[in-house]
């Protein structure tokens, strides 16, 4: 108890102040303008909205999902906004070979690469698991494999751009919630792999920032229609939390909360897990691993 006392303690007060103060810059639209930005899953809901608030801040937004006719509204919608380009290339997510050459496309058609936001999942429903492994297997592969293997095809442009990565998760990828089992194990996995890389970046001085979004209830139609008669929820506006998520990432701010309560996003920002990964990495001799 005294070394937790003498040490421990201040440590941890010491790290929660810079945690706080370190989130506490000042957002400004104009550092979205002309920023070439990549939002998945932008045929509808949030990732919709996001591509019109990037688009209203002067960005050049290429924007993905699988229905061609909505994408190509949403571009329309944001050359009207004021986009500084707006472009879409359809396909699915199923398929890491469109995931790797659309990011190819992509960065070719814009000239490089700001801003990777990754916010497209499969479909879900709330159910008892009833070994539908199949559907585990597809949440995984949508919902975070495909994150992974965009991320990668995207580094190289990342890297030159000091950009970011920006991937949207959700409270249930932070704490476990019965009736969404493979949609909760695919969020958790992105924790696990962007939190592993982002320590990795920084002990290698890879200057891309990853931002993990976890998200409360939000009034998108798909969730609307998936909680209905299930959970009573007090959703937040979807062009709000579009905003925050943008905020985050040009940030550069390991994690944002919204829609949770304050106490909860508290909680869930987990300082003992931080204090631990803190004290853990001082165990590891990364030094074999940094080649300058
Ligand atoms: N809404 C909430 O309450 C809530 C809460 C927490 C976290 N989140 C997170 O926020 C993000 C967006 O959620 P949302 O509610 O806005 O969802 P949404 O409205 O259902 O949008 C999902 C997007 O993903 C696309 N998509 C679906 N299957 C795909 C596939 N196989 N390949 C490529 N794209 C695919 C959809 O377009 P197509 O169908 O045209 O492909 C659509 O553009 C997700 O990561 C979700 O986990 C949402
Ligand atoms: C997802 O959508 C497909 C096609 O619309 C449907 O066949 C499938 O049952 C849905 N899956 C879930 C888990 O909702
Ligand atoms: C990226 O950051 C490095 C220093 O970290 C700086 O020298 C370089 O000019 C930056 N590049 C861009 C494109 O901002
Ligand atoms: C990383 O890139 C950002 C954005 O360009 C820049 O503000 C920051 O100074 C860079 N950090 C380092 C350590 O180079």
């Amino acid at each position: 108890m005294a070394f937790v006392k003498k040490y421990l303690l201040p440590l941890w007060v010491l790290f929660l102040a810079y945690y706080f103060y370190s989130a506490n810059e000042e957002f400004r639209p104009e550092m979205l303008k002309g920023k070439k930005v990549i939002v998945t899953g932008a045929s509808k809901g949030i990732g919709e909205e996001m591509a019109y608030q990037l688009a209203k801040m002067g960005a050049h937004v290429m924007v993905t999902a699988r229905s061609k006719e909505t994408l190509q509204k949403v571009v329309s919608h944001c050359l009207e906004l004021g986009a500084a380009s707006a472009h879409y290339i359809a396909g699915t997510m199923e398929d890491m070979t469109f995931a790797e050459q659309f990011i190819a496309k992509a960065g070719k058609l814009m000239g490089g690469l700001d801003m990777l936001i990754l916010n497209h999942i499969t479909n879900t429903s709330m159910n008892l698991f009833n070994n539908e492994i199949d559907y585990v297997r597809k949440s995984m592969e949508v919902n975070f494999l495909s994150y992974v293997v965009l991320s990668v095809a995207a580094l190289p442009m990342l890297k030159q751009s000091n950009g970011s990565i920006v991937v949207v998760s959700s409270t249930a990828g932070k704490i476990a919630n019965p009736l969404i089992a493979p949609y909760s194990a695919s969020k958790f996995a992105l924790d696990g792999f962007f939190s592993s890389i982002r320590t990795e970046y920084s002990v290698t001085k890879v200057n891309v920032s990853i931002t993990l979004c976890v998200l409360g209830l939000i009034n998108t139609e798909t969730a609307m229609k998936a909680i209905s008669g299930i959970v009573d929820g007090n959703p937040a506006p979807k062009d709000e939390c579009a905003l925050e998520i943008i905020k985050a990432g040009a940030l550069r701010q390991e994690e944002v909360y919204y829609n949770n309560s304050p106490w909860l996003a508290f909680l869930l920002g987990n300082p003992g897990r931080k204090f631990m990964e803190f004290l853990s990495l001082r165990s590891y001799n990364m030094d074999k691993f940094i080649n300058n």
